[in-house]
């Protein structure tokens, strides 16, 4: 089977309740039409329901995120979400691990219980690892990548694994107009698939989804989905903007994944 190619759009903590309205319904219009990969609206809390219902009529495709869970199920945490309460509304997926959030204190360690914790209510999860500048600079990018994913996701058993979605994002790379050049991002992405190879099996390895973020935009969009380890993109800015967000989309539709 071949690997599901996606481009999902996180609109991070954008938009008011009816800015939400009009932005989901454009993009879900400039997105029509391609639904030979999966399309995905990560909008903040409050979208959720609202968009979700906006999506209903393409959910063989077009798919609802939230942005973040709590690892817990329920109880006393004031101001936070649960996984079942996402599920509930009818979400989909969930990024986890995004860069702004570990920089607000988030570990790999709370990570990994949050990947479990949204996968057993039947989430799954977007999950984003990458490097500052400076580890780039020394060239220390790959065990960097590595000790995020095991310490944050290789816990989980090959089934739980297979609900996982990997975002490679360099954090030098997110907002600020420089995108990692698609060999560059092809390197990590081919790097990290040999991991989850090492770590699962063939056939987790060949089927697991690893989207570019970082700048991704829709004039660099078709080069770097050229590459064979590059499955799609986590748009952050462009997202913001549906005809953009739309050409990011058909720029992976029209490239279909091909095998070694
Ligand atoms: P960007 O953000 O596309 O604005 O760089 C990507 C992300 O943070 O997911």
């Amino acid at each position: 089977m071949a690997r599901t190619l996606m481009v999902a759009g996180n609109w991070k903590m954008n938009k008011s309740f009816l800015e939400g309205l009009v932005l989901a319904n454009d993009a879900i219009n400039h997105a029509l039409g391609s639904a030979n990969i999966t399309v995905v609206l990560a909008t903040p809390f409050i979208h959720l329901h609202t968009v979700g219902g906006m999506l209903k009529d393409y959910s063989h495709y077009m798919k609802l995120a939230a942005q973040n869970c709590h690892h817990e199920s329920q109880g006393a945490y004031t101001g936070e979400i649960s996984a079942d309460m996402l599920r509930s509304v009818g979400a989909e997926y969930v990024i986890l691990g995004h860069s702004e959030r570990r920089a607000m204190g988030e570990t790999d360690e709370l990570l990994a219980k949050k990947a479990s914790a949204a996968i057993k209510a039947g989430l799954k999860v977007i999950f984003c690892v990458g490097e500052p500048a400076e580890v780039r600079e020394r060239n220390g990018q790959e065990r960097f990548v590595k000790l995020q994913l095991e310490r944050g996701l290789f816990n989980l058993a090959d089934d739980e694994f297979r609900q996982i979605t990997i975002a490679y994002e360099p954090i030098w790379a997110i907002g600020t107009g420089k995108t990692a050049s698609p060999d560059q991002a092809q390197e990590m992405h081919a790097y990290i698939r040999s991991l989850v190879r090492q770590c699962y099996n063939n056939l987790v390895a060949d089927e697991c989804t690893i989207l570019y973020g970082g700048s991704c935009n829709a004039l660099n969009a078709n080069d770097l989905f050229s590459k064979h380890d590059i499955d799609g993109g986590l748009i952050g800015g462009a997202s913001l903007r549906a005809e953009e967000f739309g050409n990011i989309v058909k720029a992976r539709a029209a490239k279909q994944y091909i095998r070694n």
